[in-house]
């Protein structure tokens, strides 16, 4: 550690990675042949709106890293889309795999370090079609394509991130009982309807522990293949680590959820050059699933308990229980109060500066999000941006909290 004689406090790595984060499906609008695309304009589905244009950042990239480099950040962490770069099986798009090479020589000429996704919950209609991520084959699939994309890119990637949150799934299952969602079987039925195909099998969908273990083969075989195509790149998982507790009478289902959904992971992670951390609420286990939010903390817009110390003890859980490097690869608000997102912002920090000061190794830390996009299900509505979107004509406009987290970034780097 490197304590600033001036104050005391305990400088930041000069080496350390700030940072923003985005995903291809949330972002880059039009993502046709992905299986996302189809569930989104199903009937039944359980989208809210479909993604549609999103940020148009397919075409509006070079802004994205404008904003980026405004922010004065020397990490972009972005995802590939899979649908995109292998639009059929064993088919690979060189126009669609220089489309990211030229991002990442976009980021490398500003100085920004490209931290690249590689599959971040969006997976192609075609392997959808096989059965997606309960198929024994995905894992040799998803290594493939890995390979591919990493002799594409290279030496410009400073670091992958092969799956996003593939713990998510089962975490959400346990909660059920077991239980896949109530309206599964009628999408899944009308997807293989709609693909004329027998099976259809999505990152979120069928049976979580199948999905987990077939996740957990993938991310081994895709750090083989990036190893062997992009030796000098480190590779790891990010995992959805909100902060857990045990609430009254809720020991079993901790213990199931941390058994299940966490360790499984992190003894894979244990043999990886990094882990990503992502939280960003509290729960509490109790008998019968998660207990109400309490009172008087501090709450996102879907009312979770969003208290800044959330940040401090998944990383302290992800380091204790690895051992290996922490990279918080996510981390942000939901929130249409930016005041609040500021705030939230400013109390996390200090608690990763405490980290590091207790000898925690911290490559980074990347918020969620640079700009208001898609989110999933829950659709528009939700704010994750330090920046805000026209839904017409794609203008950026940034939000007080991104000069904050500009100034912030800038205070904590010059120590
Ligand atoms: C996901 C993002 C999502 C964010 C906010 C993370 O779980 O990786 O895609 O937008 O949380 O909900």
């Amino acid at each position: 550690m490197n304590p600033n004689p001036a104050t005391g406090s305990i400088a930041w790595p000069a080496d350390f990675l700030w940072g923003v984060a985005t995903a291809a499906h949330q972002i880059e609008g039009n993502n046709l042949g992905s299986d996302y695309w189809l569930l989104e304009h199903l009937a039944p589905t359980s989208f809210v709106e479909p993604s549609g244009d999103c940020c148009d950042s397919w075409q509006r990239w070079p802004e994205d890293h404008a904003l980026v480099a405004g922010l004065g950040l020397n990490a972009y962490r972005f995802s590939v889309e899979w649908a995109r770069v292998e639009p059929a099986e064993g088919a690979f798009s060189p126009a669609m795999l220089d489309h990211y090479r030229r991002q990442c020589d976009g980021l490398r000429e500003r100085g920004i370090a490209p931290v690249v996704t590689l599959h971040h919950f969006t997976s192609p209609r075609w392997l959808a079609a096989c059965g997606g991520w309960e198929d024994a084959a995905t894992p040799s699939r998803f290594a493939r394509y890995c390979e591919q994309v990493a002799r594409a890119l290279g030496n410009r990637v400073a670091v992958y991130c092969t799956l996003n949150e593939p713990n998510a799934q089962l975490n959400s299952y346990i909660l059920r009982g077991d239980r896949c969602a109530d309206n599964e079987a009628g999408i899944v039925a009308a997807a293989c309807k709609a693909l004329g195909s027998a099976r259809f099998g999505s990152y979120f969908m069928g049976d979580s522990y199948r999905v987990r273990d077939i996740c957990l083969q993938a991310h081994q075989l895709a750090v083989q293949a990036l190893g062997a195509a992009a030796p000098q790149v480190p590779s790891g998982m990010t995992l959805a680590l909100q902060a857990l507790e045990c609430g009254e009478g809720g020991e079993a289902l901790y213990d199931k959820l941390f058994e299940q959904a966490r360790r499984p992971f992190y003894e894979a992670a244990a043999r990886d050059a990094f882990i990503g951390v992502q939280p960003y609420m509290r729960f509490r286990t109790g008998p019968a699933g998660f207990l109400p939010t309490p009172t008087g903390v501090e709450i996102d817009r879907w009312g979770h308990d969003a208290s800044p110390d959330v940040l401090e003890a998944a990383v302290r859980e992800a380091a204790r229980c690895t051992g290996t490097a922490v990279y918080v690869t996510e981390h942000g608000i939901n929130t249409d109060d930016d005041a609040q997102r500021l705030r939230h912002l400013q109390v996390s920090l200090p608690g990763l500066q405490r980290c590091i000061a207790d000898g925690i190794r911290v490559l980074g830390y990347t918020h969620w999000s640079l700009l208001d996009n898609f989110e999933w299900r829950s659709g528009y509505a939700q704010k994750f941006g330090l920046y805000s979107v026209d839904r017409q004509n794609f203008e950026r406009r940034a939000k007080p909290s991104a000069a904050a987290y500009r100034e912030l970034v800038r205070s904590l780097r010059a120590g």
